[in-house]
């Protein structure tokens, strides 16, 4: 169901690798017998397969499986509930309907015993939606967090190896099929912030909703930015993170970040993503791949159509709870270091030691070229609450950027 850039990598990808996906899905009767879209597309080699009668899906009992690439939360949430209650197995890479209502369809599939599986929602082709449920299932989760979102990375990675303006690298990510339909979901973090509602759901076990996730975009990201944390051995990058409170709770985030050039994550570039699990007996594990684009999202597409193939009248586990409203703690209560831009008309001395006093160890950044008035400076490690109400207590300063400094 959708026919755009992912379902018809799907289609491609089918064809392309038949007679293995067949073996591997053990069903010797696999094949793609519909594509549901409002569009035809003559001269296409699947043309002949289009239909835009969804009924014509849902009625037809030789369809065991339903892949769902149209994006958006309707009609997909009705469309794959409705497959879900006629006893077929749904797969998807749309991850606003797994963020807003995977908790639901996954109950849906449990009462009608078939599979609702989503690989391809985070990450692109990246395996991590069943490492997560499955292979790192032993261990206790204390942090998920990543590069989730291909388009403003390889925005970010343009801008800073380049120099190209943003909407020059934003047009080139949309050329190639890695941006939204709408590219503020991309650019203002939505797109990230449901990745990560669907990792902290997985990792922590219970729902976390989109409205749950303060999320910050990289539009108001400068140059300055990215030289001052170029000059602290960092390079910003837009990161979703959902981290476990000592009280239980967890936060859940999406915005910039500088992340230190020890650190993996710092060199991911491009359209690529990463995402880290912190487990108590793994540590630390990355995975790292293509995080959008058409064949590589259909990679997963396709692999959980072969697990539904293996999986008919079987259930996979995979699952969380429906969320308590007080699990999300504020993202204000949790500590970190912080990287902090901002002008005054103080006199640089009186800024400076009212700095030192408010944040004793804190280290001053210098960039070249700095406009006079400009200050920017990287806080010792504290809660965020405090970060803010001490710099409002500053002489003067008005903040331009508050990032954190991740611990990755
Ligand atoms: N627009 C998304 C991205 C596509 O750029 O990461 C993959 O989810």
């Amino acid at each position: 169901m959708g026919y755009g850039v992912v379902g018809s990598g799907v289609a491609q990808l089918l064809a392309k690798n038949y007679e293995s996906i067949v073996a591997h899905s053990m069903q010797s009767s696999l094949r793609l017998k519909y594509i549901l879209d409002l569009r035809d597309f003559p001269g296409d080699p699947f043309g002949h397969l289009v239909t835009h009668d969804f009924n014509a899906i849902l009625e037809d009992p030789a369809v065991g499986i339903v892949a769902e690439t149209m994006g958006g939360l309707h009609p997909a949430f009705e469309f794959v509930r409705a497959c879900l209650q006629a006893g077929k197995s749904v797969v998807t890479s749309n991850k606003e309907l797994v963020a807003c209502m995977g908790c639901e369809l996954l109950q849906v599939a449990k009462e009608h015993n078939v599979n609702f599986l989503f690989e391809a929602s985070v990450g692109g082709g990246i395996p991590i939606i069943r490492p997560l449920s499955q292979c790192l299932a032993a261990n206790t989760i204390s942090e998920v967090a990543g590069i989730l979102n291909g388009t403003t990375n390889f925005i970010l990675t343009r801008m800073i190896e380049d120099a190209m303006p943003f909407a020059d690298a934003l047009r080139v990510a949309q050329e190639n099929g890695y941006a939204e339909k709408d590219p503020t979901a991309d650019i203002e973090g939505y797109d990230a912030c449901r990745k990560i509602c669907i990792l902290a759901a997985l990792a922590f076990g219970q729902h976390v909703a989109p409205s749950q996730v303060r999320t910050q975009g990289i539009s108001a990201l400068g140059q300055e930015d990215m030289a001052y944390a170029e000059s602290f051995g960092c390079a910003v990058k837009l990161l979703g993170c959902a981290k476990r409170l000592p009280d239980g709770r967890i936060t859940a985030t999406v915005a910039p970040a500088l992340v230190p050039h020890s650190s993996l994550l710092s060199g991911v570039g491009d359209v690529y993503n990463a995402i880290l699990v912190r487990g108590d007996a793994i540590g630390d594990v990355i995975f790292y791949g293509r995080g959008a684009g058409k064949l590589p999202t259909a990679s997963a597409v396709v692999a959980d159509i072969i697990d539904c193939g293996k999986h008919v009248q079987k259930r996979k586990f995979i699952g969380w709870e429906a969320g308590r409203a007080d699990f999300v703690a504020p993202a204000e209560e949790d500590c970190a270091r912080f990287y902090v831009r901002g002008h005054s008309a103080a006199k640089e001395n009186a800024l400076q030691a009212a700095l030192l006093q408010a944040f004793p160890g804190a280290k001053q950044l210098r960039r070249a070229a700095a406009p006079s008035g400009e200050i920017a400076f990287v806080t010792p490690v504290r809660r965020e609450r405090d970060v803010c109400a001490a710099i409002a207590r500053l002489p003067g300063l008005r903040p331009d950027s508050i990032l954190r400094v991740a611990e990755l």
